[in-house]
């Protein structure tokens, strides 16, 4: 890998557009933020530096900090030319090495710490042998074995935000940082674990894409931290800088909640799930255990023609097939045991084609890497248990951004298998089923679901989201309206 590019990975360097630095400042402004002393502490070219003596004219000093030297003086050739900013003191520093404490001690009044911190992960750093990291890697304060083994994964942005925090808390002060939205919520979160002062916080979503040419979500977090005022870990979200409206979010009846609002109406059907939502079936080797069934018969991922009996086959339908409501692509999945654990020699017995098909395969079938497989009898599969083969099924993909529910009717006298990316309910009978999709896609269960799903997650449909969801206190309800009319 090139230097340069090395470099610049290791920093996290994606400096902010001057443009956007004086939008944000603009945008604290107008939230009321008079800051006395301003701190970028990884100020790059210093878009923040020169926006924040702009915007800010009440303050006494703009302080940037940056490990990059090269990057100072172009920010000092900048400030050369704007001779009106003498109240801008710039140093190098590593952020890593400074003590921040002793400094903000000697910085009286209101502070604002603001800026863009670098956009690197310390497996990312792992990766390219870099060094930019705290010096104890248990920023966090976790416990059991992620602390031991430092193993946890985070990012430096996460660590660097935590650590003002951390200065910030005994003195209160404003922190105003670009950052990706999963470091946001996990900061918020912490934040509220560590009980640090949170007087206000507000995530403002960030088009990444156009301001840094990067695909993620981002966000202005902006937090104020006042040991005097009452502490509330609720935060609103704004979907741009112009939103003036936002959706609150926190924490309720040990749930996060993506929108108290529409929470709040539909809380009561906050419980446990009637029937617990299942997965998919978990194999790990699909171009061994699916097949498609063509004019010449099965043939598998390996594009090998099979001839199988029908015992262990059953029709399989994708994540991507329920998610974009496709019909069943004649695709098949081999199911070698009812329970998970179970005893699969039988098979050699049963159907003795499929259980030489699995031996013939079984150097790619024992080397599945998780070691869940190693544990188990050989050929095992998970995601399996009597409610694997009801007949009817209600079904719904995690990675979709859409609340859809939907029916699946047993093929050719069969349920239905789907891989794990799939969410669903079994029943003996359609009636069942159907009524039970009619109670999911009520206006309260739906009001429900959708308060606690965050869509900008990579996988925002979960099993624990839905789990919660006890739509049998949807007839309570009806039948204790009943009874008052
Ligand atoms: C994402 S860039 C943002 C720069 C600037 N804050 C802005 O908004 O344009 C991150 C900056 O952090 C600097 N940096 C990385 N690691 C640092 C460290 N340990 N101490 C101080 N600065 C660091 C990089 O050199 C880079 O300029």
């Amino acid at each position: 890998m090139n230097m340069d590019r090395k470099k610049r990975i290791e920093f996290g360097d994606f400096q902010t557009p001057d443009a956007l630095a004086v939008q944000v400042c603009e945008y604290l402004k107008a939230q009321g933020l008079r800051p006395d002393v301003v701190v970028e502490p990884t100020c790059g070219v210093g878009a923040f530096v020169l926006a924040a003596a702009q915007v800010f004219s009440g303050a006494r000093e703009v302080l940037g900090l940056e490990i990059n030297a090269a990057y100072l003086d172009t920010l000092r050739g900048k400030l050369q030319a704007s001779p009106t900013l003498t109240h801008v003191r710039l140093e190098q520093a590593d952020f890593f090495s400074a003590d921040w404490s002793a400094r903000t001690r000697g910085l009286t009044g209101r502070l604002l710490v603001v800026g863009n911190f670098p956009w690197v992960t310390n497996a990312a750093l792992g990766a390219i042998g870099g060094e930019n990291l705290p010096e104890k890697s248990n920023f966090l304060g976790l416990s059991g074995f992620d602390a031991i083994s430092g193993k946890a994964n985070f990012d430096i942005s996460e660590s660097m935000l935590l650590e003002v925090l951390r200065w910030l808390a005994p003195r209160g002060g404003d922190v105003a940082m670009l950052v990706k939205t999963t470091v946001a919520r996990k900061v918020l979160a912490h934040a509220q674990r560590l009980r640090q002062p949170v007087a206000d916080a507000r995530m403002v979503e960030i088009d990444a894409k156009k301001h840094f040419g990067a695909s993620v979500d981002a966000c202005l977090l902006v937090i104020r931290l006042d040991p005097t005022a009452s502490t509330s870990y609720d935060y609103t979200v704004f979907a741009s800088l112009e939103d003036r409206q936002g959706r609150k979010v926190g924490h309720r009846q040990g749930l996060i909640v993506s929108d108290l609002d529409a929470f709040e109406s539909c809380s009561y059907l906050v419980g446990q799930s009637p029937q617990k939502w299942r997965s998919g079936i978990k194999h790990d080797a699909s171009a061994i255990m699916e097949f498609t069934r063509g004019a010449e018969g099965f043939v598998n991922g390996l594009g090998e023609s099979v001839q199988l009996e029908d015992a262990c086959l059953y029709p399989l339908m994708k994540g991507s097939d329920i998610g974009s409501d496709k019909v069943w692509r004649n695709k098949f999945v081999l199911v070698t045991q009812r329970a998970v654990g179970a005893d699969t020699s039988p098979i050699r017995a049963l159907a003795p084609r499929t259980w030489a098909y699995l031996e013939a395969h079984a150097g790619q079938l024992d080397a599945r890497a998780s070691t869940i497989y190693a544990k188990n009898p050989r050929f095992s599969i998970f995601g399996v248990g009597d409610y694997a083969f009801r007949p009817w099924r209600i079904a719904i993909c995690g990675l979709y951004k859409a609340l859809r529910f939907r029916i699946v009717a047993p093929i050719e006298g069969r349920p239905v298998m789907f891989d794990d990316t799939v969410y669903y309910l079994s029943f003996d009978t359609q009636v069942q089923a159907l009524q039970t999709l009619a109670d999911l896609e009520s206006e309260a269960a739906r009001g429900l679901l959708s308060s606690l799903i965050f869509w900008d997650e990579k996988r925002p449909i979960k099993t624990s989201i839905l789990n919660v969801l006890d739509w049998s206190k949807l007839h309570a309800d009806m039948q204790r309206q009943a009874a008052l009319i």
